[in-house]
């Protein structure tokens, strides 16, 4: 029967390039519908927002690929065992493997927003430096903001710092698969030397706390301990969802700021406008071009479309977050909308872990580089900027800048 559903053929470079547009089209005029994608062959994508919140909350699309109809298989992009976490579980393993994380988070982050601003104001020292020529501004301040504020979180010394971020930014090359499992391989042994250090002399970090929780809760059946391979499989999955995706709010969020010229002195004038920029900034920018993959565990219809038993769906939530049946006017940025109610963070139970950590350095990062740089301007036009031809994330290749 399935094989007879007509795929919408994907226009890789269109999707990649533009996946506003990409998904608009879709949205209009199949809103649920199969898609060819490099890697995975068909697959459903859905592209309302009604439908996206109503996909996120609906437990018969799963994550665990051991509940797979028909027998546990593994997803087309893992080489690697790294995946006993929270995002690739479902309940009730997910509260489990989410519980000890959040516990050990959120008590960290009202120190990280003093340490975030001393990293950008330092980037931005070093920036200065260069005054007169174009920059780059992923590579000057983008990425190496998010990378520091992630190595603070989780105990990564210093001196290691730049090897993560090369190590990270080689893992996310898509052409390059034996270079990404390499990375892979490696990121785990460094992890696995920092949790054994940690252990033998814990710190006031993220790690620390992780470790100390699963040494006390051992032996305890309802302690908030996560096995060895849990622990680690939770360092490389914050690393991994906690990097691109707010280096990705802050190129795309600073390259909507400077093609919206009287939006960005707006903010500038008013920093109070900050917080709710923020939101529209996710909204329209959108780091990642839709959720993270999930299967249906039996024939489920969304927006009256049947999705058979055993079938992978990407739900768009930067297709959500442009659908005006929510948002009016969805394709301008305009910084004092009301944009609560976007589903870039996702929806339901993976609701993003990290989101106020991203709020914070995205506020830090934008209320820094703003005031600092006012004649920050584009250094080419917008059509000339590429972005990188991966499914999940919706990144630049580069962003360069004059700064005055
Ligand atoms: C602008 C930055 C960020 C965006 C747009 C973002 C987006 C998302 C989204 C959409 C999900 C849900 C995925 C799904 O349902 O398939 C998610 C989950 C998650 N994010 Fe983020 N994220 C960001 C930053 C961070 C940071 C900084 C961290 C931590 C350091 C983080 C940690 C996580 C974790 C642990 C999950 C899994 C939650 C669960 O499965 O219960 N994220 N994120």
């Amino acid at each position: 029967m399935t094989d007879a559903i007509q795929l919408v053929p994907l226009d890789e470079d269109a999707y990649y390039q533009d996946p506003a547009g990409f998904f608009a089209r879709l949205r209009e005029s199949r809103p649920v519908a199969p898609v060819r994608m490099p890697g995975y062959g068909r697959m459903w994508v859905v592209t309302r927002y009604a439908d996206v919140r109503a996909a996120l909350t609906d437990q018969r699309l799963a994550k665990d690929v051991h509940r797979y109809p028909g027998g546990g298989r593994s997803r087309p992009s893992e080489a690697d065992n790294l995946h006993a976490h929270m995002l690739h579980s479902d309940p009730p393993d997910h509260a489990r493997l989410r519980r000890p994380v959040q516990k050990a988070f959120t008590p960290r982050l009202a120190a990280l927003r003093p340490r975030t601003e001393e990293i950008a104001a330092g980037l931005l020292e070093e920036m200065a430096a260069a005054r007169g020529d174009v920059i780059d501004l992923l590579d000057t301040y983008a990425r190496p903001l998010p990378i520091a504020v992630l190595c603070e979180l989780l105990g990564v010394p210093v001196p290691d710092r730049e090897w993560i971020l090369a190590s990270v930014l080689a893992y996310g090359m898509p052409d390059r698969p034996e270079e990404s499992q390499r990375v892979t391989r490696e990121l785990a042994a460094y992890l696995t030397g920092l949790i054994a250090a940690r252990r033998a002399r814990p710190g006031d970090d993220l790690l620390s706390a992780l470790v100390l929780a699963r040494d006390s809760a051992a032996g305890e059946s309802a302690g908030d301990g996560l096995t060895g391979t849990e622990l680690l499989s939770a360092a490389f999955q914050l690393i991994m969802a906690g990097f691109d995706t707010t280096v990705n709010l802050i190129a795309s969020g600073s390259l909507a700021l400077l093609t919206y010229p009287a939006q960005m002195a707006r903010l500038r004038a008013d920093p109070s406008l900050l917080p709710a920029a923020v939101e529209e900034l996710l909204r329209f920018a959108n780091p990642l071009k839709h959720a993270t993959d999930r299967f249906t565990t039996e024939d489920v219809t969304i927006g009256g479309v049947v999705i058979p038993a055993g079938e992978w769906v990407l739900i768009a939530t930067s297709s959500a977050n442009r659908d005006p049946a929510r948002f009016p006017d969805p394709d301008r940025l305009d910084v004092g909308r009301a944009a609560s109610g976007h589903v870039a963070f996702g929806y339901g139970i993976h609701y993003c872990l990290g989101a106020p950590l991203a709020r914070m350095e995205a506020e830090v990062a934008f209320g820094a580089l703003l005031p600092r740089f006012p004649g920050m301007s584009l250094a080419v036009s917008p059509e000339d900027l590429r972005w990188r031809p991966v499914s999940l994330m919706h990144g630049l290749e580069s962003l360069p800048v004059r700064l005055a």
